[in-house]
């Protein structure tokens, strides 16, 4: 994304085209980031090859993820929905993983029946759960454990899931004894430990902890597993104040893990992937002046991107079309749905901006469309994949027909 010209461009289209053609709100993706993002990943992860399963929840459409499968990557999912998707996208279910803490029978059933690389099972009662639909299947199946390492990824804590008081995993003890019902067990076969310890990571250090802890645990279990699956939750800056996580050291601690376990590593990326090739194009519908701030009322609104109102998230905010004017007031973007928290951002220093312009929010591409709903019964954006010149239409406009 840059301006040219005081235009933005999203690849070489302008967005003010886009909302032209397209009409708003609308999400739109770049296929050069997503290339760049999945090209970086591999490189900084390169010396031991791990096999990326892309999260699906972060971005459920399926073009995405017929593009993300192109560049050889596999899947996390955590529903039986999100597996058929994967599935449905060609993903191999040899590359694919099951993560989440209420698999119920029939998502395990369908999942066994589709020979995917690994359920990552997260208690007593799901193993037991799985051990049963397999004998009664007369399969061995395989399985991965969840660890809950206890260990604060110093993120949100609405997204942190690696801490005792979290839902997630099991603890060390229970793995342990979960790792000898395994052993005991004929019908299943323990091959990973797994670990999630949240979202939104941007200090290698949590990882490093969370590293040591597995090594330890698995010296205790006296078994090689087969692969490591590290979870995703790599983070990325939204604002300027953010600094990326620190990848090299990541690796550089993984790389001293693999001395002395000679596992093959399993991660699930889901935002570092494609977070930043989205973003959601608007339309200002009215500007409604106060003595305090001015609100810009938007044609977008907390239904399509719900991250400001549930995490009081930060999006950076754009003009589609630069004109150097001040905006004398503080300015407060918002949406038309009723609730007070149907708020984007607020802005001290902003351009002066005209009701009909067009508004871009950045860094949307994970968790936005797959986090939207129909609340207020408003109908679900278009989205468009831009490559170069040319624009894909990946996912229509909901219609109204479709809800009434
Ligand atoms: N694996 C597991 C088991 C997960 O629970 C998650 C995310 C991921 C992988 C992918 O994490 P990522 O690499 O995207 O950080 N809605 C929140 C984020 C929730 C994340 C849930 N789990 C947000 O908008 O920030």
């Amino acid at each position: 994304m840059k301006y040219i010209n005081n235009k933005l461009k999203i690849e070489n289209v302008s967005v003010q085209a886009i909302a032209n053609k397209f009409g708003t709100p609308a999400y739109c993706y770049s296929h050069n980031q997503l290339k760049n993002n999945i090209h970086n990943f591999k490189k900084n992860f390169s010396t031991f090859s791990p096999l990326i399963c892309f999260a699906i929840k972060s971005n459920t459409n399926i073009n995405i993820i017929r593009e993300i499968k192109k560049f050889g990557l596999g899947a996390d999912v955590v529903s039986i929905g999100e597996l058929m998707l994967a599935l449905k996208a060609g993903i191999n279910p040899k590359k694919i993983v099951f993560s989440g803490v209420g698999k119920t029978s029939n998502e395990i059933s369908y999942a066994i029946d589709k020979k995917i690389l690994l359920i990552n099972a997260e208690s007593k009662s799901e193993i037991i759960e799985i051990n049963r639909i397999a004998k009664l299947k007369k399969k061995k199946v395989e399985i991965g454990i969840r660890l809950n390492p206890n260990t604060d990824a110093k993120t949100l804590s609405q997204i942190s899931t690696g801490k005792e008081e979290n839902k997630f995993g099991v603890d060390s003890k229970l793995f342990l004894d979960l790792v000898n019902y395994c052993k005991n067990s004929n019908n299943i076969k323990l091959k990973c430990l797994s670990v999630h310890i949240g979202s939104q990571i941007l200090n290698h250090k949590p990882y490093e902890k969370m590293l040591g802890i597995i090594s330890k645990i698995i010296k205790k279990t006296n078994i090689e597993f087969e692969f490591i699956d590290l979870g995703g939750g790599m983070g990325i800056p939204y604002n300027k104040d953010q600094t990326k996580l620190n990848y090299k050291k990541y690796n550089l601690a993984i790389k001293r893990f693999l001395k002395s376990h000679k596992s093959k590593i399993i991660f699930e990326p889901g935002r570092s992937i494609i977070g930043n090739t989205g973003i959601l194009v608007s339309k200002i519908t009215y500007i409604k002046e106060t003595k305090k701030k001015n609100f810009i009322i938007l044609d977008a609104a907390m239904n399509d991107l719900m991250r400001p109102a549930l995490y009081g998230a930060y999006h950076k905010t754009l003009p589609s079309i630069k004109n150097n004017k001040k905006s004398k007031k503080t300015l407060e973007f918002v949406g038309p749905i009723c609730e007070s928290t149907d708020k984007f951002i607020t802005l001290k220093k902003f351009q002066k901006l005209n009701e009909k312009e067009i508004i871009v929010i950045c860094d949307v591409g994970a968790y936005g469309m797959s986090l939207s709903s129909n609340y207020n019964l408003r109908t679900k954006p278009i989205e468009l994949l831009v490559k170069g010149s040319k624009i894909k239409i990946i996912k229509k406009r909901q219609k109204h027909k479709e809800l009434l």
